[in-house]
């Protein structure tokens, strides 16, 4: 839908509601007036409009155990589909969500670029490659807005990576910034986003809230962007800077320099009243687009929505078409179900998988299918057994279970009385925005969990606190605990999404059930929002015997499947990785399992990449990305080969980490200079990675038959006629990958650059012909304006990067 889809009547009644405000009214709109909406104005017949994040499911604003949200796989695992009809599923899968739970824009896509594998939300962005990045994002936001509910396409721009996030300034230049960083907002955009997000940093001395050039100047002016701006959560610091920086409306209400001030600043001819009025404009027109002003139809008339789908299905489809088969030596996958006797699995995310990556893009699903889970269900003919082999969790994982039973979570008022109760099945107490039953949270003094434990095991049990607050533990009716836990130092947003945590060594009897109760005093200001868990471990065996049991298991086993990965402390918002090593002793597992067994398969459990020292040792390597809920179904689907692994590499995975092109996400000074300019991710690369861009086996094989260049319908653009066979035994799929570069090596040039893909599916020995538009932008450069460079092209066929099969040149003439 774009500006001039927006129908003559939404203008009208735009205008017509335009002349009713006066200019506090109009103010007020542009404003959060509370952490996720902004304020209904019933004089003109618009309501209240809800925003939430995005972008793997939809939070909602009551984020409440009782209304969970479906968890799709992570963006990177998106990206690694290739298929922007995939995307586009998802995004109606998420629309869909967005309205069950009431939301009318969701706070996504992020389609920041794979900088450097040290980005903490790289595992939220795409691709390293700004062209797959924007078919994704454009498919993405296509389906949601298929729904009749908005995005934020986020964030704009260069918020490629995390340290120092609120303040830095990113340094490039603008080649690189719009060959790059800026073209898949760009090609999102001309798919008709309604919303973009400003991001908290700075680019090239501006903050992006207040950067007239690049919000209004570029965004609005030149793509003629009809949707509106929202700033980052309280990435807006000023009212004179922001208003006239294109910024048109701050989030949340708190921090917001907006009201009184902006207005004080119309009066006195500081910001002017058309400004004012083109920001209300462009939210009333989003507003009636998602269906909120009276009078007007919404952007999709609810009959013309896309029918309804099945979550955890799409969750499930989509993970095993991300999965990346990286290696796979002597075609030990799929695994033959029929002669499997038994399997040994190992890794402490086979049972505790890490579907998610951490900060605002977290959900809580109804349910999370582990990989041990998975496989179990799959095999009932086969023995499949557990050793955790090595545990890299930086936290106990919260109480659950038969051993843990009752668990119970009491609301109470300042005299103690109970204003609130609920059995939980885990020791997790989650409320954010609003509480249950209708609870005033004006009313909540304290939040108690209670909870029994019968002991399997005496000795040195661990019990935690995970959680910000004032806390107090008790345990058998002595208290253990009373005092404060926060970490001052913390970003407030990973304060919230992963707190802190304190252990207790606690030593209990086996079979004498223990009362354990942990309290949160409630203060002022965060009686919406408590979050916090109980966490608990039984006495364990020490590391070195764990490893040894994981590999004696894999000894007597048929095939090994081992699941490595990263934590929470790892791969979030707020922070860079300081490390692409696998935290723990995952590394050590992995070697020891493959030396017990030659028919090792490992499953990567990361959103993004990390180090595989121990890759030529094994088998077989699946990376799952962050699978999302369905984890463990869609890994029995693929590792049993009811579906073929269909995923290619959205990002490099590097053999070490010295040899990534750019790695260090430290600004100096308060500045990130990206020196490297436009060789960022495969085009920066010169040793050889592990695996390549665009790498990924499947189950089947691929001859490349014949690559012809032929000018497209318009006579303006080339297109690539590729035909490829499938020349292997079942059917399969396979992502035609065409790169282009300058026939004669240019040094200020990539040698490569993805121009376009498609996407066949063909059975054995079947003859597939596909035509790839290839994207213009592959011949051009910016040097203030796009430019055609003239000269000799060569234009390759490949299943990756790095395994070209066809070459053919064309003459590009300026
Ligand atoms: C994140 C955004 C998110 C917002 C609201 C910010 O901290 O950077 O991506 O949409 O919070 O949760």
């Amino acid at each position: 839908m774009t500006a001039a889809a927006t129908t003559s009547v939404t203008e009208a009644a735009i205008e017509r509601a335009l002349g009713v405000l006066d200019l506090e009214a109009k103010v007020r709109l542009l404003s959060g007036q509370d952490w996720w909406t902004l304020p209904a104005l019933p004089e003109i017949g618009l309501r209240s409009l809800v925003m939430s994040d995005g972008p793997i499911g939809v939070r909602g604003i009551g984020w409440a155990p009782d209304d969970p949200s479906v968890a799709l796989p992570s963006p990177t695992a998106l990206a690694a589909t290739w298929d922007p009809e995939l995307a586009r599923e998802a995004g109606r899968l998420l629309g869909q969500e967005a309205r069950r739970k009431g939301v009318h824009v969701l706070l996504a896509p992020t389609v920041n670029l794979h900088r450097s594998p040290l980005g903490g939300r790289h595992f939220e962005c795409y691709s390293e490659d700004p062209l797959l990045t924007g078919e994704i994002g454009a498919g993405y936001v296509t389906g949601v807005q298929d729904q009749g509910v908005g995005t934020t396409v986020k964030h704009f721009v260069a918020n490629d990576s995390e340290t120092d996030r609120f303040t830095v300034d990113v340094r490039v230049s603008e080649r690189a910034l719009h060959e790059l960083y800026l073209a898949p907002f760009e090609r999102i955009v001309a798919a008709g986003a309604w919303g973009v997000m400003a991001a908290y940093n700075g680019v090239n001395g501006s903050t992006m809230t207040e950067h007239a050039e690049l919000q209004h100047g570029l965004l609005k002016e030149r793509w003629g962007f009809d949707g509106f701006i929202v700033s980052d959560w309280t990435a807006a610091r000023s009212a004179v800077g922001t208003a006239n920086g294109g910024l048109d409306v701050v989030m949340p209400a708190h921090g917001d320099p907006w009201g009184p001030e902006l207005v004080a600043a119309v009066r006195a001819g500081r910001v002017a009243q058309d400004v004012i009025d083109d920001k209300v404009r462009r939210v009333l027109r989003l507003a009636a687009r998602v269906g909120l002003l009276d009078g007007v139809p919404p952007a999709v008339e609810p009959a013309d929505r896309p029918a309804p789908l099945h979550g955890p299905d799409v969750a499930r489809h989509i993970a095993t078409r991300s999965f990346v088969l990286a290696r796979n030596e002597g075609a030990v996958l799929p695994l033959d179900r029929t002669t499997l006797r038994r399997v040994a699995v190992s890794g402490a995310l086979a049972t505790d998988a890490r579907i998610l990556g951490g900060g605002s893009a977290q959900v809580v699903p109804e349910r999370i299918v582990s990989p041990l889970a998975g496989l179990t269900a799959a095999l009932p003919g086969a023995e499949v057994t557990y050793t955790i082999g090595a545990d890299p969790r930086p936290k106990l994982p919260a109480a659950t279970g038969a051993q843990w039973s009752p668990i119970t979570a009491t609301l109470r008022g300042a005299g103690g009385e109970v204003l609130y109760r609920a059995e939980l099945g885990t020791a997790i107490v989650r409320w954010m925005g609003g509480l249950p039953d209708g609870v005033d949270p004006a009313d909540l003094a304290s939040v108690e969990l209670t909870a029994r434990h019968t002991p399997r095991t005496g000795g040195e049990h661990q019990l935690s606190i995970d959680g910000f607050g004032m806390f107090n533990l008790t345990v058998a009716g002595t208290a253990i605990f009373d005092g404060p836990v926060f970490d001052e130092d913390q970003d407030p947003t990973v304060t919230f999404f992963a707190p802190v945590e304190r252990r207790f060594p606690t030593t209990m009897r086996e079979g004498e059930p223990v009362e354990v109760t942990l309290t949160l005093q409630v203060v002022e200001g965060m009686a919406g929002f408590v979050q916090f868990a109980l966490g608990h471990a039984e006495p364990t065996a020490d590391a070195d015997e764990l490893l040894d049991a994981a590999a004696r298991a894999a000894a007597e086993a048929d095939v090994a499947v081992v699941v490595v990965g990263t934590t929470e402390q790892v791969e979030s918002e707020g922070f860079d990785r300081t490390t692409l090593a696998l935290p723990g002793r995952q590394d050590e597992l992995v070697t020891r399992v493959a030396a017990a067994n030659p028919r090792t398969v490992v499953v990567v459990n990361a959103g993004s990449p990390v180090l595989m020292p121990w890759a030529d040792e094994v088998a077989a390597i699946l990376l799952t990305w962050f699978p999302g809920q369905e984890a463990g179904a869609a890994l029995a689907d693929v590792l049993l080969g009811g579906a073929e692994p269909g995923g290619r590499l959205p990002t490099t995975w590097p053999r070490h980490a010295d040899d990534v092109p750019v790695l260090s996400t430290t600004p100096v000074d308060g500045k990130l200079d990206y020196d490297e300019g436009v060789f960022v991710g495969y085009r920066g690369w010169r040793a050889d990675p592990l695996f390549p861009f665009g790498h990924g086996l499947g189950y089947t094989t691929w001859s490349y038959e014949s690559l012809t260049v032929e000018p497209d319908s318009s006579g303006d653009g080339l297109v690539a006629v590729v035909t490829v066979r499938n020349s292997g035994t079942r059917t399969g799929r396979e992502v035609v990958q065409v790169y282009v570069g300058p026939s004669d090596p240019d040094p200020e040039r990539p040698t490569r650059q993805l121009a376009g893909f498609a996407t066949v599916t063909a059975a054995p020995d079947e003859t597939i012909t596909v035509r790839v538009p290839l994207a213009a932008r592959t011949t051009q450069i910016w040097a203030g304006q796009w430019s055609t460079v003239p000269g000799r092209y060569t234009v390759e066929a490949a299943r990756g990067v790095a395994d070209v099969r066809l070459t053919a040149t064309v003459d590009v003439t300026g």
